[in-house]
């Protein structure tokens, strides 16, 4: 139920969310709901043709194709919808938010969320464009190999270590959380996944409780980077369970942080965090030095980079 309370909004991004900030930050302030500026801030970022790590013009899998993942959820219900695996359709937070709206379910993958897609309207559209294409076959004409045959696990596990990437090639996801005048709490997580992944790979952007969980009542969390580690120890919702048992919200993130930790990631592996509580407390969390997270406030005139807080 709604208070008739006027808060001020609050939204919490990853360092690339701004364009999506500032757009979800004017519905706030036009008395917009949490959810709905989720969805919008996380559509602004998909269809930016420079962020390489969402949406249209993502790095593709191993094959060249673009498998998109997304996830939103309402910290009012709890209700929240997923999609992962999709190719040819580009917001798909937008067919995320259908799940949750249209269907019993709660993560449609591959075949069946583009079936749904075309269901709900959506008109399917290549995805790649000749800036994610080009650092694929650059990326593969200068390591020479071969795309087909039993060699693909062997290369997979090769290139998607960060380190034998080149340092041009971003990689990355987007996160938003976002408090609404009324005190609602809803997240947003979209991502085209781990650049050269095995084609099927699926991370913890799509996965509730891995890379995103949001709860009215504890606060909002959400994930970037190597998405197997926040899947292994369920970082969101572990994040949101610590702040229920009346962890500080740096404690919590720490807690989080020296989980993935404990993991012994991979050479390259790394974890990013976003959290924000019900009064709007934020912080960002990372295993590398040196990060940082959007915050952007009602009374603020445009979003501002926070420090995220390491262990590493
Ligand atoms: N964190 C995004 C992914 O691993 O796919």
């Amino acid at each position: 139920m709604h208070t008739n309370s006027h808060l001020n909004p609050v939204i919490i991004a990853s360092e690339n969310g701004r364009g999506g900030a500032v757009a979800a930050m004017e519905l706030l302030r036009r008395g917009g709901s949490a959810i709905d500026a989720a969805e919008l801030a996380a559509r602004i970022t998909e269809d930016d043709p420079e962020e390489h790590s969402v949406g249209f013009s993502g790095l593709p899998n191993l094959l060249g194709q673009v498998e998109l993942d997304a996830s939103l959820m309402n910290g009012r219900t709890l209700e929240t919808g997923a999609v992962a695996g999709v190719q040819e359709y580009g917001n798909v937070i937008s067919l995320a938010r259908a799940v949750m709206e249209e269907l019993p379910h709660v993560l449609l993958v591959g075949r069946g969320a583009e079936r749904f897609a075309g269901e709900m309207g959506q008109k399917p559209a290549d995805q790649r464009t000749f800036a994610s294409l080009d650092y694929w076959r650059t990326r593969f004409t200068e390591t020479g190999v071969e795309l087909t045959g039993a060699e693909l696990r062997h290369i997979v596990t090769r290139l998607t270590q960060p380190l034998h990437l080149e340092d041009r090639v971003p990689h990355g996801t987007v996160n938003y959380l976002v408090r609404d005048t009324h005190g609602d709490l809803a997240s947003a997580v979209s991502t085209s996944g781990h650049a050269w992944k095995y084609p099927g790979r699926v991370g913890d952007s799509p996965i509730i409780g891995a890379g995103n969980y949001c709860d009215n009542r504890y606060g909002a969390v959400a994930c970037t980077g190597s998405g197997e580690l926040a899947i292994r120890v369920s970082t969101a919702r572990s994040l949101i369970l610590y702040l229920k048992m009346g962890m500080s919200l740096d404690a919590a993130g720490l807690e989080c942080l020296a989980e993935i930790v404990q993991l012994n990631p991979r050479v390259g592996q790394y974890m990013n965090i976003v959290a924000m509580t019900p009064d709007g407390q934020h912080a960002g969390f990372s295993t590398v030095p040196g990060k940082h997270y959007l915050y952007y406030t009602g009374e603020m005139t445009e979003p501002v980079l926070g420090e995220r807080v390491t262990n590493g």
